[in-house]
């Protein structure tokens, strides 16, 4: 089995998933946040070298405030927990996102995890948090045009590889696959200029019940695509 080596997951369903069971979207949220742990376990045991997951958009501060609010508890104790995991599984963490809209305890638990897993190179594990592709690409090209007018750069010399450097996924392959749980089938704003070329796989299990075996499936119809990049290929 030919594994990808960047999976993109838009984790998808919480809210929907603990309905159906009578609960209340924060349990969604909280089993949801377990399978994350168990997903970096398998991603590492499937040789899968980047994971990119999209925890909370720049548009999920449009949901109640006990649901911010809960969202917000998880993060404090996931980012924690997470230096753990980091060393268990020898991965590299990055946040990206403004994450300058959070309060100074979560920043503070982001740059310690970043710091603390910066030298692994098993598996890098990026975090979207307060991310919107499109408010990436706005801070990026802000800085851009600061940089060409203070003479840093010079507009004929931009390029799109001179585009990617100033988005929060520098130095991080373009995703291969991306999978999006629990039936939607868009991409709310996740890594619009990235996923030029990801293959995309929608599934209608709910991300709390996406478990290794659903991976695998995903992996299997990844291996059935034709990726052609725009040429065609030698029979
Ligand atoms: C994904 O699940 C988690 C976040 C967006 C934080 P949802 O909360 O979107 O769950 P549904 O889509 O309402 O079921
Ligand atoms: C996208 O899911 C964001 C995350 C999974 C964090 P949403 O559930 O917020 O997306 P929409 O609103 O259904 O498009
Ligand atoms: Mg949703």
């Amino acid at each position: 089995m030919n594994v990808p080596n960047h999976i993109a997951i838009i984790l998808d369903g919480n809210g929907r998933w603990a309905k159906a069971k009578g609960m209340p979207r924060s349990y969604g949220h909280v089993k949801g946040c377990a399978n994350l742990e168990t997903i970096c376990d398998d991603m590492k045991e499937l040789g899968v070298k980047y994971l990119t997951v999209y925890a909370f958009s720049t548009e999920n501060w449009k949901r109640s405030r006990e649901e911010v609010e809960g969202l917000m508890k998880l993060f404090r104790n996931y980012l924690k927990k997470c230096i753990k995991i980091s060393e268990k599984n020898k991965m590299r963490v990055k946040i990206i996102g403004d994450v300058t809209a959070f309060d100074d305890d979560i920043q503070q638990k982001i740059a310690e995890l970043e710091e603390f897993s910066k030298d692994y190179t098993e598996l890098h594990f990026q975090i979207a948090l307060n991310y919107g592709s499109r408010d990436e690409i706005v801070r990026g090209m802000r800085r851009m045009a600061r940089d060409a007018s203070e003479g840093r750069i010079s507009p004929e010399d931009i390029d799109e590889n001179t585009i990617g450097n100033y988005l929060d996924t520098v130095g991080i392959p373009d995703p291969d696959f991306l999978i999006r749980t629990s039936g939607e089938q868009r991409l709310s704003n996740f890594l619009l200029w990235q996923m030029a070329y990801t293959e995309f796989y929608f599934t209608d299990v709910a991300w709390p019940d996406f478990h290794k075996a659903e991976l695998i499936k995903a992996i299997e119809k990844y291996n059935e695509r034709d990726r052609r990049y725009g040429g065609v290929k030698e029979e």
